[in-house]
């Protein structure tokens, strides 16, 4: 890896601010969470430009400039619009040349996604330097009248430079991805797609945001994350013990909790930043990636492990040896 980058809108909404909107309350959300507040973009500000903002932070970081740039690939459920690709909005905000940009819509495993897609266009051979974000405004799907699902979930983005790495053992060791579309309708956005363009009747259906079985998702969610990190390990010979940091999807600490016990890991190797941002979906890794490494909890020679589910179904771990 060359470089790693975050960004948040600075607009901080509490849960007490959202018990105001909705019948809920600062007890229910931290107790059932774990979140206390989240970001939330203005108007004026995309989903790209909080890509390019954490692009950018993470191409300071790897210390290289827009053209050298020869590949990116962008996460995200919520594009500026449905074409074209957020990457390509990017490209030009960032001033990258003619490279190949596209986006890859898994959710909130999406950046786990992104990252092999990008490790394998880099081990073909035709590139060196690949840009990968995740970036959401997952303000703009949400439906700031169910209170089943508006607390959960906050804007963000983040970003990594993959770079051509020819030290064997060191980098990125490998991910596992999957998924399950069976089970799609436990997490979806029923409208605005070919399958039910807009009208007034989606409109005023509400059709057009974000829906979530909640219960449904977590246990699965449980079960699929931890298979994932314990398939990716075992692939590398690395014991679950042997991991130094675990950066799990931010969705909810008690799903966190309940890897943690279930692979016997304590809950300090899991750098946790929900109750700050709430589920920020394919922003969530690389923005708690990014704080654990800029608070020091990530060190050289460090096994790292990523594991992220979301909407699909769809989920994936990475396993990194940090340098
Ligand atoms: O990133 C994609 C993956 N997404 C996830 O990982 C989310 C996974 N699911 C979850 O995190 C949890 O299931 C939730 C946080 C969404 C819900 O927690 P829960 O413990 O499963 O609660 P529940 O859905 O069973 O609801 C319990 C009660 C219900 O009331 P009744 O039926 O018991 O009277 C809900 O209506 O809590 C009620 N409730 C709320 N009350 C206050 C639901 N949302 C709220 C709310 N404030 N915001």
């Amino acid at each position: 890896m060359g470089g790693i980058g975050s960004y948040a809108p600075p607009q901080i909404v509490s849960n007490q601010a959202l018990a105001k909107i909705v019948d809920t309350s600062d007890e229910w959300i931290r107790a059932r969470t774990g979140i206390r507040e989240r970001r939330i973009a203005n108007n004026g500000e995309n989903c790209s430009d909080l890509g390019a903002k954490a692009a950018r932070a993470a191409m300071a970081h790897a210390k290289i400039d827009p053209e050298d740039i020869d590949l990116l690939i962008v996460a995200t459920m919520t594009p500026d619009m449905p074409f074209p690709s957020t990457a390509c909005i990017i490209q030009t905000k960032l001033g990258l040349r003619n490279i190949p940009c596209f986006d890859i819509v898994a959710a909130c495993a999406g950046f786990i996604y992104i990252l092999d897609v990008g490790c394998q266009m880099l081990k073909s051979g035709n590139y060196r330097n690949a840009l990968v974000i995740g970036c959401e405004k997952l303000s703009s799907i949400m439906d700031w009248q169910d209170r089943t699902t508006c607390v959960l979930f906050g804007d963000g983005a983040g970003a990594i430079i993959l770079t051509k790495n020819e030290t064997a053992g060191l980098g990125i060791l490998g991910t596992c991805i999957a998924a399950n579309g069976a089970d799609g309708k436990i997490l979806n956005m029923p409208g605005g797609g070919s399958n039910e363009p807009a009208t007034t009747e989606t409109v005023l259906d509400r059709r057009h945001y974000l829906k979530m079985m909640g219960k449904e998702v977590f246990k699965v969610a449980v079960r699929v994350m931890e298979q994932s990190a314990l398939e990716v390990l075992a692939t590398h010979n690395v014991k679950p013990e042997d991991v130094d940091c675990v950066i799990s999807h931010q969705a909810n600490i008690r799903i966190i909790e309940l890897i943690s016990t279930r692979m016997g890991l304590p809950m300090d190797k899991f750098p946790i930043n929900l109750d700050r941002y709430g589920n920020t979906s394919a922003a969530s890794i690389p923005l708690a990636l990014d704080e654990a490494y800029r608070e020091g909890r990530i060190k050289s020679g460090n096994y790292v492990l990523l594991i992220a589910f979301g909407a699909g179904l769809t989920w994936g771990s990475t396993l990194i040896k940090w340098h």
